[in-house]
């Protein structure tokens, strides 16, 4: 149940409704990952895919937007937006090229980001896996080798040890989900571009693993620092027939993840969209008995991929003329409150971190529509009593949208690869603000 809204009783004064203040220390930040705007990421397995012989990539990710040089002024321009905090990645593949071979200087180039960060006012959120692998990692079989898990304990630990006191928040992966649904289910184009429900399984029991691990060696290290991984979210909704695929789909993507962060200190909720699946009550039928039967299961499984590769994506029934992104995702700012929730249903109690939440859109108005619709709503859900920490818009800059390429425009300042001269836009200065009065205003 909602707590009554409380009013001032002041005479004379009467608060404008339309204000939403957020609690106090809340976190408002941008975020970034490596590969998407340092440019050069040479050593990793995504600069191999992209220019591999038939790559299902739109282009290369080049010098991106040069944010390994130029992240100083881009820093500046962040805090003098008014954010408080900035989520980046570290790139496993520039830190440890080779197996076991850790490169100072970039430990040193990730130490003075985090210092940078804590000059300019900005909370370092740091992840320490934001999709990209060392390509030495992938040749050994990357999230498909039992390997990985030590591995990936050992690169956590050195770089821990490398940020020192600094840092208070770290995300230890991005999205498992994705990873191993793109990468090893076939549901995406995502190295190493396997198809099927083992090698989808066997990833997510790698990640899964690998989360626990590195999250035990932050901890040992860093008792103090908050933990948690960054879990895709979609607002999942189905009638009676696609009700068994999408509660398949929701768990291995979404649920398995939260179940393994159970321990953490926060979880990390990235939402963009909603995810529709509607089917004939007898196909449903007929999908859930498959579902128990493991034979069979790999069969399901095997339709659902198929069709997400052919472009259908996850929604069979969308309605026509629904409003999309240019990712041709449903634009639905709200489905970020939905995902919110739910995982504050299943984890009650466990501070939220909105750690990604935003619109490829070439029309920046809609983006501050997005915002002003997902801050609303999220701003009920803390009145309801859910632990929600703060809000990371995603993205700071236009930037590498992986397979899509640099047409996206997920950026609050946009970035002209030309010349690398960034622009501000509208929207950056709406969040900022937002960010510096700790409150939204509605129009009246
Ligand atoms: C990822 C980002 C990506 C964004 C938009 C998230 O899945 O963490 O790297 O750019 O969504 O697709």
């Amino acid at each position: 149940m909602r707590p009554a809204q409380t009013t001032p009783v002041v005479t004379g004064y009467s608060p404008r409704m339309s204000d939403l203040t957020f609690p106090e220390g809340f976190i408002w930040g941008t975020a970034t990952a490596a590969h998407q705007v340092e440019g050069g990421n040479t050593n990793s397995d995504w600069w191999a895919f992209e220019l591999k012989p038939g790559t299902p990539c739109k282009e290369p990710s080049g010098s991106a937007i040069e944010h390994y040089t130029r992240y100083p002024r881009d820093m500046a321009l962040l805090a003098g937006l008014g954010f408080n905090a900035y989520r980046f990645s570290v790139e496993w593949a520039r830190i440890e090229p080779k197996e076991g071979t850790f490169d100072q200087t970039q430990l040193d180039h990730y130490r003075k980001m985090v210092e940078l960060c804590r000059k300019s006012k900005l909370t370092p959120i740091v992840t320490l896996n934001h999709f990209t692998l060392p390509q030495w990692v992938a040749d050994r079989g990357g999230w498909l080798s039992p390997s990985i898990v030590g591995r990936f304990e050992r690169y956590t630990r050195r770089v821990v040890e490398a940020l020192g006191a600094d840092v208070d928040w770290y995300c230890t992966l991005n999205e498992p989900g994705v990873v191993a649904f793109g990468g090893y289910g076939g549901g995406f184009p995502f190295p190493p571009g396997l198809v099927g429900a083992e090698s989808w399984q066997t990833a997510t029991a790698a990640l899964v693993s690998a989360h626990k691990a590195s999250r035990a060696a932050i901890k040992a290290l860093r008792p103090a620092a908050k933990v948690g991984l960054t879990n895709a979210m979609q607002e999942w909704e189905s009638n009676a027939g696609g009700a068994s695929i999408v509660n398949y789909a929701r768990h291995l993507m979404e649920d398995v993840f939260l179940e393994a962060a159970k321990e953490d200190d926060f979880i990390g909720v990235q939402t963009y969209t909603r995810a529709v699946l509607e089917m004939p009550r007898a196909v449903g039928i007929a999908a859930s008995l498959a579902l128990s039967i493991p034979p069979l299961e790999k069969l399901v499984v095997g339709r659902v991929i198929a069709r997400q590769r052919a472009g259908g994506g996850w929604g069979v029934s969308r309605e026509p003329g629904v409003r999309v992104t240019q990712m041709g995702w449903e634009y639905r700012p709200q489905a970020v409150a939905a995902t919110v929730r739910r995982t504050a249903q299943l984890l009650p109690g466990k501070p939220i971190l909105v750690t990604e939440h935003g619109v490829a859109t070439a029309n920046d108005a809609e983006r501050v529509e997005f915002i002003t619709a997902g801050l609303k709503a999220l701003h009920e859900v803390i009145a309801d009593g859910i632990p929600l920490r703060g809000y990371v818009h995603w993205s700071a800059f236009d930037n590498f949208e992986w397979a899509s390429g640099y047409a996206m425009q997920f950026g609050l300042v946009a970035v002209d690869r030309a010349t690398q001269e960034r622009t501000v836009k509208p929207s950056a200065r709406f969040l900022g603000d937002i960010s510096r009065a700790n409150r939204l205003t509605l129009p009246e």
